[in-house]
């Protein structure tokens, strides 16, 4: 049994944001968020945006490219959607606090009527979790063939603007993958998920959980927002970035020279070339459009996939590692056959 991506999509706000903007309002310059980041701008949504907006968009696109790929028989969009068994959303930044889930708003906005739908909120790790969730639910299940796995967060909508220390490094974004269940051995061949939750005060946004809910008459200076402690993270993340890749390829008996590609989650350009240096890698080994987009949370790796996808940089046959960390603290890897 295999499970193949046999479309992808991506959705990005076309407001464009670059650093110099930025340091017209913030204490921070194009120079300091260049070399410690490598990200030159992002893309941020507009007010009338939210989550599932951009969730839907890249879900469409990646079924509108099956179709056009002659990847599935149905012709179109509301055809497609129709057989899609499982819509799972990887966000953090959810269009509602606590219930419903994203992804049911997406079905419906899919027409998807077929589908279940449900959230896995896990910070930047999310998109590789809901892969291996969407994989395992098509796997059980004789009567799953298909499964929309996005990754789609509104971060800027949970930063606090006046903070440079975190606000330089994210930006809004939607991606998506069609995932089908097949009879090869391509596609999503193997997963790893981990966790560390000792780690869970270094990534963390404290306001409204049942730990410390809103409250009546409560008044904010700042609204809630992602507190980070970037030393730990950044140390977390190279660690999480090899190790994940040197047992992926020792799990599935392969070397670095099989791989055409890794996708890192795009947090840093400076964590990526940490963890290269790790491995004694070519950094032109990893994909990065950091530059571009700027953390896109669950989102950078399916638009990384996306991008690649697009400008046919992936061929049948390749294989494509992806590398995720955040918070939680979590991470995971997935290899996958193209
Ligand atoms: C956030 C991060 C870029 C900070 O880089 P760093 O080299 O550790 O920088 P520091 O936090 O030590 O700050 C160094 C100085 O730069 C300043 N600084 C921080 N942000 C700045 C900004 N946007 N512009 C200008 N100066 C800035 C600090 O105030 C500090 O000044 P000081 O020395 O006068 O106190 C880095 O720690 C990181 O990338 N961590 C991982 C974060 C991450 O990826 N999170 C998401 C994971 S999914």
């Amino acid at each position: 049994m295999g499970f193949e991506i046999i479309g992808t999509g991506r959705a990005i706000p076309p407001k464009r944001v670059t650093n110099d903007e930025l340091a017209k309002t913030l204490d921070t310059n194009d120079e300091w968020i260049r070399s410690h980041t490598g990200i030159e701008a992002r893309h941020l949504v507009d007010e009338r945006t939210s989550c599932s907006d951009l969730a839907a968009e890249s879900a469409r696109n990646a079924l509108a490219m099956a179709i056009e790929q002659g990847t599935c028989v149905e012709k179109t969009v509301e055809e497609l959607a129709l057989t899609v068994d499982m819509v799972i959303v990887g966000s953090s930044s959810g269009d509602y606090f606590c219930c419903p889930a994203t992804a049911c708003i997406v079905q419906d906005m899919l027409g998807a009527k077929n589908a279940g739908a449900m959230d896995i909120v896990n910070a930047c790790s999310s998109f590789i979790y809901a892969l291996e969730t969407g994989a395992g639910l098509l796997s059980v299940n004789k009567g799953r063939r298909r499964a929309l796995i996005i990754g789609a967060d509104v971060l800027s909508r949970f930063v606090d603007w006046s903070d440079r220390s975190t606000c330089v490094l994210f930006g809004d974004g939607a991606g998506a993958v069609l995932l089908e269940k097949t009879d090869t051995q391509s596609g999503v061949l193997r997963a790893i998920l981990g966790a560390d939750g000792s780690g869970a005060e270094d990534l963390i946004m404290r306001k409204g959980g049942s730990r410390d809910p809103f409250k009546k008459g409560d008044a904010f200076a700042v609204p809630p927002h992602i507190e980070m402690n970037g030393r730990a993270v950044y140390v977390f993340a190279v660690n999480a970035i090899a190790e994940t890749i040197t047992k992926l390829l020792d799990a599935e008996h392969l070397t670095i020279e099989d791989i055409a590609l890794i996708v890192p989650h795009q947090a840093n350009a400076r964590i990526v070339q940490a963890a290269a240096k790790r491995l004694a890698l070519p950094e032109e080994k990893f994909f990065l459009n950091i530059a571009e987009y700027a953390n896109t949370s669950s989102a950078s790796i399916p638009i990384a996939l996306d991008e690649l996808n697009r400008s046919g940089r992936l061929r049948k046959g390749d294989h494509i590692l992806c590398v995720a960390f955040g918070a939680g603290l979590t991470y995971g890897g997935a290899l996958i056959r193209w």
